[in-house]
């Protein structure tokens, strides 16, 4: 018997090598009545040449661009709303992301707030708060990754520190490119950070409490497969292409996944350090992964067994020891890549976890799809583990 489920993705994927040099072809393929469009974008990525030949290509096409390049890592409201009035005016027709997941984020939202202005962005946290229909929006990713760009998530920084999530079927793209030649540049660092990002959204996806189908499986069980497989040589060799398609193609999967069977506890947990410390995403997650597999084994390790089949190929014994299994190839793979492995080692303080810990509790969107209860003190816990 299979349980009644819901599996929604963007309409239509391009994977090619080499895209972003024929972008503005590929876009006026699929939009031949407009001529203004949105590039959103973070002012590293405008002022390294990274986008020249995409933005060459638009204009030779006849793409009148408008290039909002001042995003910032884990975005705040205000990014998102004066992007938004800068959209306004330059009247776009089509909004396009191009970046990392903070530039995906920030362009969805770019595409619900400017042909409106009857809903507000302090409106639309939560899970389909969003009324209103978006102008045409396409998503190209620069980091592998997020996943933003397939998912229905856009994730923007309230106040100081609190990360909140807006979700709704509207921030899903008409169309999404992947052009792994746009990350080969990516430092060591950060892919590293982005694709153990893109490995957890795959774990999070394969244990999502109520969510999880048959669709979200196979695809986080193929992201899985191919980020584990392909992290380490894309750290070790940049230029490696086939390492950077794979990498790429897996966060698009483990996008897809976990857009339909929603992450937990590794994301809730890592959402205050960011939030607080200004951690990168993918660190935040990292930091607290192996601790958050532990904690939830007890509950998980028939399907964390069904994963250490995936990433520890050839592994035998009980549910409990493939979980070991895999647990400890997580912490081998980050430890390989020299990002940091300990809360202490990216400037927390133990005097701070307790602040982590009541914040993490305000990730119930979250905590909801975690195959084990977390209270408070299990946070705490959590952490006190990974300090
Ligand atoms: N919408 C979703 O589904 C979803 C999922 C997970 C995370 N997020 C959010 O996405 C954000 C993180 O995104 P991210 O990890 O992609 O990082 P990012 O977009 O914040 O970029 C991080 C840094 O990497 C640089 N960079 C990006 N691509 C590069 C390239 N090809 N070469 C060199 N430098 C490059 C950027 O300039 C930036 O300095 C966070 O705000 C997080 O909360 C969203
Ligand atoms: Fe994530």
């Amino acid at each position: 018997m299979t349980n009644a489920f819901r599996f929604q993705t963007v309409p239509t994927l391009v994977v090619e090598y080499g895209a972003a040099r024929r972008l503005g072809a590929l876009l006026r393929a699929q939009f031949p009545a407009l001529t203004r469009v949105c590039v959103v974008t973070d002012g590293f990525l405008h002022a390294s040449g990274l986008l020249d030949p995409a933005l060459a290509d638009l204009a030779a096409h006849g793409w009148d661009a408008t290039v909002i390049h001042d995003v910032i890592a884990d975005p705040p409201e205000h990014i998102v709303l004066e992007a938004t009035s800068r959209a306004r005016m330059a009247g776009a027709e089509l909004v396009l992301g191009l970046g990392g997941g903070s530039s995906m984020d920030v362009a969805k939202l770019i595409a619900v707030l400017a042909p409106q202005r009857q809903q507000e962005l302090s409106e639309m946290y939560g899970v389909n708060k969003v009324t209103a229909s978006r102008l045409p929006l396409v998503q190209m990713p620069t980091t592998a990754g997020t996943g933003s760009e397939v998912t229905a998530v856009s994730i923007v920084t309230v106040g100081e520190a609190k990360k909140m999530g807006v979700v709704a079927p509207q921030l899903i793209a008409d169309l999404a490119i992947l052009d792994a030649e746009l990350t080969l540049g990516l430092p060591v660092a950060a892919t590293a950070a982005t694709g153990v990002d893109a490995m957890v959204h795959a774990i999070e996806a394969y244990t999502s409490a109520h969510l999880k189908n048959p669709v979200s499986d196979l695809l986080a069980v193929k992201a899985l497969d191919l980020l584990s497989r392909n992290l380490l040589p894309a750290c070790e060799d940049g230029h490696n292409r086939q390492a950077r398609e794979a990498m790429l193609l897996g966060a698009t999967f483990a996008g897809q996944a976990f857009a339909n069977a929603p992450v937990a506890a590794v994301h809730a947990l890592a959402y205050p350090i960011g939030g607080i410390y200004h951690v990168p995403h993918g660190l935040s997650n990292a930091l607290v992964l192996p601790h958050v597999l532990r904690f939830n084994a007890a509950a998980a390790a028939p399907l964390y067994a069904e994963l250490a089949d995936v990433v520890v190929p050839g592994v035998t014994g009980s549910d409990e020891s493939k979980t070991q299994a895999l647990i400890q190839r997580l912490e081998q793979m980050i430890a390989a890549t020299a990002i940091p492995a300990r809360l202490r080692d990216v400037g927390i303080e133990i005097s701070g976890l307790e602040r982590m810990a009541s914040d993490a509790m305000l990730q119930t969107r979250l905590l909801v799809n975690n195959p084990r209860p977390v209270s408070e003190a299990d946070a705490l816990a959590i952490y006190a583990a990974a300090f």
